[in-house]
Parts: C-alpha cells; structure tokens; sequence
C-alpha cells in the first residue's frame, strides 16, 4: 500500500518525508489556499517546490472545467515535473481528458470520484489513479469505506490498472480498513500516518525494558 500525505504544507511534506514511508504528495486547490499559495506562477512554484522534496507522485489539480482548458493546463503541469500526476475531476470533459491524457503517455489522477459508476468509467478512460473521497462520504451519512470495496471488485473483475487511491481519510482506523479492503493507495494527513504508530503496550514495554537494564549497568 502506497502513502500520500494530503497537504500543500511544506514542512508536513518534510517531516512525512523523513519517516522514510512516504511515496507521494496529493494537493488540491483548496490546500493550497490553506497555505495562502495564490496566483498560477506562485502555484506551479510550489509543486516543484514538492516535487523536490519527496520521491513519488505529486498530483497537481486542473482548475479549467472544459476540455480544451484541462488539456492545456494539465500539459503545462506535466512538463513543470516528472512526478507530476495531473489530478483531473469526474466531469464528462473531464473523462475525454483522461483518454486524450492516457494516449499521451501523461499520467493522471482522476478526483472527486462518489460512486463505482464514476470509478468504472475512469479506469475505462485510462486513468492512472481513481481518488473516492471516503470521508466527504461518511459526512454525510453514506459508507465510505463501501465504495471502496465496491471500485475493488469492479477493478479486479476486469485487471484495471487503475489504482484505487482512497481519499479523503480522516483518521488511522481510515488506514487499516482501506488496507484491508485492498486501496492501492491512502491519501490524509499526516496525524492518519503518525496514529499508526502509536500503541499504550509499546510505551510500556519500552519504559520497563530501560528501567530493568538501568537496574543491571
Ligand atoms: C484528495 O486528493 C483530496 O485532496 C482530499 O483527500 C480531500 O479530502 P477532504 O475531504 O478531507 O478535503
């Protein structure tokens, strides 16, 4: 299972880095605001910025909604890098791009995916990754993690090579279930990352493993 850390945040993006298990950057126009990345140069700035960082994939999101716009901007962010995935929305544009994309060679992230119906018709399209946002599902009500197990299914009946990349994590338990369910890929934050790591026996068994060697030296 792959880790992404979910974050346009520079020094989150170093500090997964130096864990030694981070294999990729995703970001979205939102995360980038969050950081108070505005304006395209600045913008196109900052994933190299990333890309220089960290090892692996770095999705970079189209903001144009009609085909020819998407074409042109995710061409733009694929020659800025070659860990570049361009992160393109579950619109009907947006799936024209995919194939016009995946013919070309470059690689992408299909987003905002909310259903295995959606899911189906990206990897038909050729994408590289599919990203369901588990937890905007949970939010309101619906089972996220379901979705997941469903796109799984559909993806081993027929060997897509779509990755699936669950999205939208909230939390460590988001973890485990989707490596269960089989996600090729988590993207979250890095708390969903650091909580795995955490257990009370751990913390116990250390503490008494140095007090008895301190009785002993
Ligand atoms: C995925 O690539 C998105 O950036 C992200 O996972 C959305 O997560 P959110 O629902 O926590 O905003």
């Amino acid at each position: 299972m792959k880790f992404f850390i979910d974050t346009a945040n520079l020094d989150q993006i170093r500090d997964a880095q130096e864990l030694g298990v981070l294999d990729g950057v995703t970001t979205n126009p939102s995360l980038m605001a969050k950081e108070g990345i505005t304006g395209r140069n600045n913008i196109l700035k900052h994933y190299v910025d990333i890309c220089n960082i960290v090892d692996g994939d770095v999705s970079a999101e189209v903001i144009a909604t009609d085909l020819k716009g998407i074409i042109k901007e995710g061409e733009e962010l694929a020659d800025l890098h070659e860990q570049i995935v361009v992160k393109v929305p579950m619109i009907r544009d947006g799936v024209k791009a995919l194939k016009y994309f995946s013919d070309k060679g470059i690689r992408t992230n299909c987003t905002l995916v909310f259903s295995p119906g959606q899911a189906l018709l990206a990897a038909k399209a050729g994408a590289t990754y599919v990203s369901p946002f588990l937890g905007r599902l949970d939010d309101i009500s619906s089972d996220g993690l379901n979705l997941i197990a469903e796109i799984r299914l559909i993806y081993d009946n027929y060997d897509f090579e779509t990755q699936i990349l669950a999205a939208s994590i909230r939390h460590t338990m988001h973890v485990i279930d989707c490596a269960k369910l089989g996600a090729d890929v988590m993207t979250g934050p890095l708390s969903s990352i650091e909580g795995l790591l955490k257990h009370p026996l751990t913390d116990i068994g250390l503490e008494k493993f140095l007090a008895d060697y301190k009785k002993g030296n």
